[in-house]
């Protein structure tokens, strides 16, 4: 009845981490009207600064108000169907992505592109770049959305570049070339590296060396370097965050061939905590990948309204200033509180500098090491704990018994309640009466579920890398 594309489920959403999300709906938890129900600890959603924002929406009503020195600019901003954007709102927007990066970067709002989230920019990108059938190197474990938002409408096929916990997941020459060895095996031509800096999940930013490493590559390859940059405003340590443009500069770049190829994704959803604004972009320095991505925007513009709001706040640069040094300070308290709870319950975190998450290692905690036993303890922590984490293998982590744990998304108050389960469930865990759980039946059959649906096939629809 339908067609094959959205028949297929290549889109990744069969996975633990779209999963949690639904039984967590079912069972919210509040603190007061429900407080037995499950913690939602799978989103990475950035409640902390939104009262910044909101406090500077009740001292600008103008801007809600779309009005400007008193006067209307509803009908201006009604008719606006332009697919370039508001140049206002991309003038604002360059700066911005300019003082996240130290003001180290000048960026030219002509070689920007609007998209609706970062969500449509990643997928318009690709669009741009490769046909079905190519192929895109993706270091693991990546974000679970990417085979929804790189695969599933463009048919390119993800090729896994696998990274380990023996030295911090980083990306190395050597995966990198392996990857490329192993699309070549498959015939698939390599259209380009697609990174996430800062790592999600991870929550790490990459180093000058990893960079390097990834430009050489690319130079080497005659390939495309496309750097998701979402988390480029969530950095709250050291070291600091460095993009990838800023690398090619250091390296005086800018007069060769893989200047046109390096292009930034980013959007405002993370460090703002705007997501449901839909406001994400291309950054490019080549002339005919901005051309395309521009009438490709046509089918994910942003609003024009919510770019007239934004250009207002962004070109407040007193806000903008306390507001990005008050959310570091923020994330950076929150998953110090996140890290030293779970220790107590024995848990260790990689250590991570960005985000607002932590990768988490659970490896201790599974009766073998194997994805069976990942999917079992994410349902015990699911139905026991009453807590939805995301386990790695949704991010197709390689090494079973890693687990993804937002702490933005909820109060303070909240996130300990989460620690006190954490540290019940690994107690009675241990115990000599173990876990005792009774799971509701579609949790359960949803484990089976996953197992035979997903966890086995770790990559590309052409089942290549038949993982466990
Ligand atoms: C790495 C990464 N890229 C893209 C997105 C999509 O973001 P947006 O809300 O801007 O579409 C997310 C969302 O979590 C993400 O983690």
């Amino acid at each position: 009845m339908l067609s094959s594309k959205a028949s297929s489920n290549s889109h990744g959403q069969d996975s633990a981490y779209f999963h949690g999300c639904q039984v967590y709906d079912k069972n919210p938890f509040h603190e007061v009207e429900n407080p037995t129900g499950i913690i939602q600890m799978g989103l990475a959603e950035n409640q902390l600064s939104l009262d910044l924002v909101e406090s500077w929406l009740r001292k600008n009503p103008d801007a809600m108000g779309l009005e400007k020195d008193g006067e209307s600019v509803f009908r201006e901003l009604a008719l606006f169907q332009d697919y370039h954007g508001l140049p206002a709102f991309k003038n604002e927007l360059v700066d911005y992505m300019s003082k996240i990066r130290g003001n180290k970067v000048k960026f030219d709002p002509n070689n920007l592109v609007l998209a609706a989230g970062s969500t449509s920019a990643n997928e318009t990108i690709i669009f741009c770049l490769a046909d079905p059938g190519e192929a895109i190197l993706l270091p693991t474990p990546y974000y679970a959305g990417f085979d929804r938002d790189l695969k599933w409408r463009t048919g390119v096929e993800i090729v896994p570049v696998h990274c380990s916990s023996s030295d911090g997941f980083r990306i190395t020459m050597f995966a990198l070339e392996d990857a490329y060895q192993r699309a070549q095996n498959l015939n698939l031509n390599v259209k380009g590296v697609f990174i996430t800096n800062p790592s999600n999940p991870l929550g790490t930013t990459m180093t000058k060396d990893e960079l390097n490493h990834l430009i050489t590559f690319a130079m080497d390859k005659h390939i495309h370097v496309i750097s998701d940059e979402i988390f480029s405003g969530t950095v709250f340590d050291s070291p600091g965050f460095i993009s990838i443009i800023e690398a090619a500069m250091d390296r005086s770049l800018e007069n060769t061939d893989i200047w046109s190829n390096i292009h930034i994704v980013y959007s405002l959803s993370k460090e703002l905590g705007l997501p449901g604004f839909r406001v994400g972009m291309i950054y490019s320095n080549n002339e005919m990948v901005v051309s395309a991505a521009t009438k490709m925007s046509s089918f994910g513009l942003v609003s024009s309204q919510t770019q007239y709001l934004l250009s207002n706040m962004l070109a407040d640069k007193k806000f903008t200033s306390k507001c990005m040094k008050e959310n570091q300070k923020r994330l950076k308290k929150r998953k110090k509180m996140l890290v030293s709870g779970l220790k107590k319950s024995g848990i260790e975190c990689l250590k991570s500098n960005a985000g607002l998450f932590s990768w988490v290692d659970m490896r201790h905690l599974l009766y073998s090491n194997t994805f069976e036993a990942e999917t079992k303890l994410w349902e015990e922590i699911m139905c026991d704990a009453r807590l939805n984490i995301s386990p790695g293998s949704s991010f197709h982590c390689r090494e079973p018994g890693w687990f993804r744990i937002c702490f933005a998304n909820m109060s303070r108050g909240t996130l300990q309640v989460a620690m006190r389960r954490i540290k019940d469930f690994v107690e009675r865990s241990s115990s000599s009466s173990g876990i005792k759980m009774s799971c509701p039946q579609n949790v359960s059959s949803l484990s089976k579920k996953l197992l035979s649906n997903w966890v086995c096939k770790l990559s590309s629809a052409n089942g290549d890398e038949q993982e466990r």
